[in-house]
């Protein structure tokens, strides 16, 4: 087996905003987080400017983009806004998610089929502005290929349906949505797509999926900002870093399935 490519952590300090905006005001700051996750070895900073602006604010992003000392990775809905604002910022990269006002974060991947025609105009001005863009999608064949017909170099498998059936403890359910993310991979993989992952991802999650040899970035929240509280966002990082990098040994070895 190949050597697998590097994986990079992208680290998504949303939920630094959500505990600042909590109170208004100006702390905590997801760019001072930024900031701590880099030295702690993150390799690029995500940030989701949703339509309700509920955690992450438009000078955040300014901010970020002005002052991180590694790529901004910006999630947004391909709406004729947000396209505006990434045009506007030039973030390195941005991944195209879909968002509904009502949900408590990103439930779902894309219809990239079913919004082929909306998502391809999208993918297109922004990659007109040299930002590369991945689509959020489950790792469902149809979606992947639609990816690749959309013109999108990159895809983000979403990762939630897989972590959610592992906490709710149920087995069989978790070996169907994993075995769809290994297929899913290796399908993208295989069609030139570069393959990312997130979503739900703790320690034990991102390592097996850094075992997958064709997923080259993760970019993963949540988890991070709630150890944080415990641990310190610092060494939160460091963890995860070790655990992506044990799962790659895996990749490395040939044991990822
Ligand atoms: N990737 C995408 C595209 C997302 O929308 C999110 C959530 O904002 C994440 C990754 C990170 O998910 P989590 O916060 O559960 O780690």
């Amino acid at each position: 087996m190949p050597t697998p490519l590097p994986i990079r952590l992208g680290v998504n300090i949303d939920h630094v905003a959500t505990v600042r905006n909590a109170r208004g005001g100006r702390h905590p700051d997801p760019v001072k987080a930024a900031a701590i996750a880099i030295a702690a070895g993150a390799d690029g900073i995500t940030a989701h400017l949703r339509e309700d602006r509920r955690h992450i604010v438009d000078d955040d992003i300014t901010r970020l983009k002005e002052r991180i000392t590694k790529p901004l990775n910006l999630e947004m809905a391909a709406t004729a806004e947000m396209v505006g604002i990434a045009k506007k910022l030039r973030p390195h990269a941005a991944c195209i998610v879909p968002e509904r006002r009502t949900e408590r974060t990103t439930e779902g991947g894309l219809d990239a089929v079913g919004q082929r025609n909306a998502l391809r105009a999208a993918v297109g001005e922004l990659a007109s502005c040299g930002i590369r863009v991945s689509l959020f999608i489950a790792a469902e064949p149809g979606q992947i290929e639609a990816a690749r017909a959309i013109g999108a170099p990159a895809i983000e498998i979403h990762t939630g349906a897989w972590c959610n059936a592992l906490a709710a403890q149920n087995e069989a359910a978790a070996a169907a949505e994993f075995d769809q993310i290994v297929r899913g991979a290796a399908l993208a993989k295989g069609i030139d797509l570069e393959v990312h992952a997130g979503h739900g991802l703790d320690f034990a999650t991102a390592e097996a999926i850094a075992a997958l040899p064709q997923i080259v970035e993760l970019n993963i929240g949540h988890f991070l900002i709630g150890e944080a509280i415990f641990d310190g966002l610092g060494a939160a990082v460091r963890d995860m870093r070790a655990a992506i990098d044990r799962g790659r040994v895996k990749a490395s070895a040939g044991s990822a399935r």
